[in-house]
């Protein structure tokens, strides 16, 4: 029987995958979560080895994530990642775009608050967990010397910023909470060109997530640790 359980959203494709086949090998006891996982081949996969257990999340939809909230029940949390995201593509303030700047705060932000909040009992009940948002070096204000990108870039510095609130706010409980940048990974979001493969990222990932400590709540990092200025 499986000592801890953890919940990743996103985990259709790209990383998110990746975190649970990491996941999955370190002896979790994994609850993929994605808006369509019978469309995840890489998914199906990792369900039938037997460690894996897949449910529809859409972080947009707060009937979807309250009903998954209630197929956890009281089921201890020991890791909660929120992985899934959008980049809208937005060169400069001429390409701004209202709906795109607000859905990506909906998917990047409000979807893990919401999700959050909805399995803190969860989480709590666990005595160690862990809430490792992934975000982006991009969301970093001190490390922006470029502009454009602005619903990313926005989307990801306020996750930064829910981060460390919560891990004010549920230091007590024993909680962390850290913002972690993956990389650049070879994904749909990530792009052709960079030079990180999923599986490998997210090895390191969960390597670095599973040392973690209320010494570093409240933290922006890297996958390997290394401390993000914000
Ligand atoms: N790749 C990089 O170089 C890089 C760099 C920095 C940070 N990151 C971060 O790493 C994380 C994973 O990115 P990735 O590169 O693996 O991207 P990806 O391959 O594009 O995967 C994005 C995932 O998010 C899911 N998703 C999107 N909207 C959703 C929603 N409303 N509800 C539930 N799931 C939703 C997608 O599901 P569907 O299959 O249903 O669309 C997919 O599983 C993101 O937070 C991203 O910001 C990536």
């Amino acid at each position: 029987m499986p000592q801890h359980s953890a919940i990743i959203t996103g985990a259709s494709r790209g990383i998110g995958l990746g975190l649970v086949r990491a996941l999955a090998d370190k002896g979790f006891s994994v609850i993929a979560t994605a808006r369509d996982p019978n469309a995840s081949d890489g998914l199906q996969e990792l369900v039938s080895g037997g460690l894996v257990e897949a449910h529809t999340l859409d972080v947009d939809d707060p009937v979807s994530i309250n009903a998954l909230a209630k197929a956890v029940k009281d089921q201890p949390i020991r890791l909660l990642i929120h992985n899934a995201a959008i980049l809208k593509g937005q060169e400069d303030l001429a390409a701004f775009d209202t709906s795109d700047f607000l859905s990506s705060m909906r998917t990047n932000v409000v979807g893990p608050v919401l999700l959050t909040r909805a399995l803190l009992s969860n989480l709590k009940a666990a005595g160690n967990a862990t809430i490792l948002h992934v975000s982006s070096q991009m969301g970093s204000v001190e490390g922006n010397s470029s502009a454009g990108d602005y619903p990313y870039r926005a989307s990801k510095a306020a996750m930064n910023m829910v981060s460390k609130g919560l891990a004010n706010e549920l230091r007590d409980y024993g909680v962390v909470s850290v913002a972690m940048h993956p990389g650049r990974v070879k994904t749909e979001l990530g792009g052709k060109e960079a030079p990180l493969l999923p599986d490998v990222a997210a090895r390191e990932m969960i390597e670095t997530t599973l040392g973690l400590t209320l010494d570093h709540t409240g933290s922006f990092i890297q996958r390997s640790g290394e401390v993000i200025p914000y």
